[in-house]
């Protein structure tokens, strides 16, 4: 059994729920104009701290399974493979992007002169890593090879 996939299977679930709630109450706010609050930093802070798990764990399943060594030795076989494609290079790569604009987003709020601007700042980082990372997720209704289960199977 391979506990690391489970837990990256699972931690996914959080990773949504915590980016969802940071995205869609940073739209509230910006609508609402309400200050920035500690509740706000905290939601960001386990939506970053989810993906930083998350990017960890992604990096053990990389390097420990076949996908780093396959991309070595037989780049143009896995290129031409959409499901090898998929794990060895497009949700690997998107997936760090998402992650750095979660990092470089939370900067930038730390950064923001006025409350106002730290919730557009948060909308706009978080959301776009949000939806980077909603397009990456191998959900169940992506093609054969790439399709994985919604929670883990024992
Ligand atoms: C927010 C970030 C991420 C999310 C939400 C996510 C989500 C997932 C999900 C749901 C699976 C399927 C798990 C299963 O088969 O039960 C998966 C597989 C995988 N992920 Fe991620 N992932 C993320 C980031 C990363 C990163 C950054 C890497 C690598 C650098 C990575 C590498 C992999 C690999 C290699 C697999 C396939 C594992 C295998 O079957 O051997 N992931 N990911």
């Amino acid at each position: 059994m391979n506990y690391t996939l489970i837990i990256h299977n699972v931690l996914r679930w959080a990773v949504l729920i915590f980016g969802v709630w940071a995205v869609v109450s940073a739209l509230g706010a910006v609508l609402s104009k309400r200050s920035y609050s500690s509740r706000d930093n905290k939601t960001s802070l386990f939506f970053m701290i989810s993906c930083d798990i998350q990017l960890l764990l992604g990096l053990i399943l990389y390097f420990t399974g076949m996908w780093f060594e396959n991309m070595k030795t037989n780049t143009g076989a896995v290129m031409k493979d959409a499901a090898e494609r998929f794990f060895a290079v497009e949700h690997a790569l998107m997936m760090i992007i998402a992650w750095l604009l979660v990092h470089v987003g939370r900067s930038m709020v730390k950064r923001a002169d006025t409350d106002a601007q730290k919730h557009k700042r948060t909308l706009i980082y978080f959301g776009i890593a949000l939806l980077i990372i909603l397009a990456m997720i191998p959900w169940p209704f992506r093609q054969t090879g790439i399709a994985r289960q919604l929670f883990p199977q024992f």
